[in-house]
C-alpha cells in the first residue's frame, strides 16, 4: 500500500468529494463541500499560487493540503500549508509527503517563512515539531447548539441603525468589500492582511459557494455600512460565521453583537441546528461577544511557523 501525493483535479467529482470529506472528518468545525473545494482552487488569485494536494492510498483520498503564498501581506516571502490526514489513516506517511511536497513548491516560489495551523493534540504537535516548526499564536473553534440551546433575545436596532442582508447589496457589493477590508486588516494574525483587490475579493469571497448572502447580516448606520456578520452554510444543518467585523468608527456600540445575533436568529429560523465560529487568543472583544452568545470551545489550534531554506 503506497501513499502518493498529487494535485486535486477540479473537474473530477470524486476528488472534490474525497477532499471535502477528509477535511470535514479531520476538522469538523469548519465547513467544506465539494463545491467550495473546487471554487477555492479555481477562483484563487494567481499570485497566491494556491494549490490543493491530495494524498491517495489505493485510490482513496486520505490526506489534504492547501498551500499558498501570502500575496495579500505587505511582508513578502510568507506562505502557508495546512495539512489534514483522515482520522484512522495517520501514521502511513501521508502527512510527511504532503508537507514535503508543499515545502518544495512554496520554496521554489520564494517562500522563506511557512505557517501551518495544527490542532492542539499531542500527535499533531509532535509531527510539526519533528518537522522543524515552532509554535506561535493560538486560536479556538467554538460551537453553539442552535437547536437545543438559547440565543440572546433579538434586539431592536437603535435609532438610525438598519439591519440589511448581503443579498441586498448584490447589485453593488463594493461597500461590503470596503467594510470587510477594514475589519480584516485589524484582525489579529501572524500574517497581516491588506485587502485591496476588489475583483479578486468578488471572485474568492463574494462568489464563495459557502457564503450565504441571505443569512449574512449588515448593520447600516445613517446609510453607512458599519458592521457585518458573514454566514457560511453547507446545504445541511451546519452554519458557521466566516467573519464578524465593525468599521473602526463604529466599534464599542454593540453593532457586532447586533449583526451576529440577527444572523444567528435567522439561521435558527431557517433550520440550522449547529453554529461554529472561531477566535484568536487575545481578541478580547470577539471573545466577549462569543461568550455572550453562549458558544462553547470545541478545539484549540496552534499556528506553527518554520523558516525554509
Ligand atoms: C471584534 C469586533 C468585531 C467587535 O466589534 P464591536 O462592534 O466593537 O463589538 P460590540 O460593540 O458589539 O461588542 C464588543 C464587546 O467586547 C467587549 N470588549 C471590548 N474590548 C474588550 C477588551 N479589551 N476586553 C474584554 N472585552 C472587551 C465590549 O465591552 C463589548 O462587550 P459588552 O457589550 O458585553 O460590553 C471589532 O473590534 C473588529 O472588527 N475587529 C477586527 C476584526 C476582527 O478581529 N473580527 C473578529 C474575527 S474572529
Amino acid at each position: 500500500m503506497t501513499v502518493i501525493v498529487r494535485d486535486l483535479r477540479p473537474d473530477v467529482r470524486a476528488d472534490a468529494e474525497g477532499f471535502s470529506d477528509t477535511r470535514r472528518l479531520a476538522l469538523p468545525y469548519m465547513l467544506s463541500t465539494p463545491e467550495s473545494v473546487v471554487h477555492t482552487l479555481t477562483h484563487a488569485h494567481p499570485d497566491a499560487h494556491f494549490g490543493q494536494l491530495v494524498a491517495e492510498e489505493d485510490g482513496e483520498i486520505i490526506g489534504t493540503a492547501q498551500i499558498s503564498v501570502a500575496h495579500e501581506s505587505p511582508e513578502p516571502g510568507q506562505g502557508s500549508a495546512n495539512i489534514y490526514v483522515r482520522p484512522g489513516h495517520t501514521g502511513r506517511g501521508a502527512g510527511t509527503l504532503l508537507l514535503r511536497t508543499a515545502e518544495e513548491r512554496l520554496g521554489r516560489l520564494g517562500v522563506t517563512k511557512l505557517f501551518t495551523w495544527v490542532l492542539d493534540e499531542p500527535d499533531n504537535r509532535a509531527f510539526a515539531e519533528r518537522h522543524g516548526f515552532r509554535a506561535s499564536r493560538s486560536a479556538w473553534f467554538l460551537r453553539l447548539d442552535l437547536a437545543g440551546g438559547t440565543l440572546p433575545p433579538r434586539q431592536d436596532p437603535p435609532a438610525g441603525v438598519e439591519l440589511r442582508t448581503a443579498a441586498d447589496f448584490a447589485d453593488d457589493p463594493r461597500p461590503v468589500f470596503e467594510l470587510d477590508a477594514e475589519a480584516s486588516s485589524d484582525e489579529p494574525s501572524d500574517i497581516d492582511v491588506d485587502l485591496t483587490d476588489y475583483e479578486a475579493w468578488i471572485e474568492e469571497t463574494w462568489k464563495q459557494p459557502l457564503l450565504d448572502r441571505d443569512l449574512t447580516t449588515i448593520a447600516v448606520v445613517d446609510g453607512r455600512l458599519a458592521a457585518f456578520s458573514a454566514a457560511y452554510t453547507d446545504g445541511g444543518s451546519r452554519y458557521a460565521t466566516a467573519m464578524t467585523g465593525t468599521a473602526r468608527a463604529f466599534r464599542g456600540r454593540g453593532l457586532a453583537k447586533l449583526a451576529k445575533n440577527d444572523s444567528l436568529h435567522r439561521a435558527r429560523a431557517a433550520g440550522y441546528t449547529e453554529a461554529f465560529t472561531g477566535n484568536d487568543t487575545g481578541n478580547e472583544p470577539m471573545i466577549a461577544i462569543n461568550k455572550w452568545f453562549g458558544y462553547e470551545t470545541c478545539a484549540k489550534e496552534i499556528r506553527y511557523v518554520r523558516e525554509l531554506g
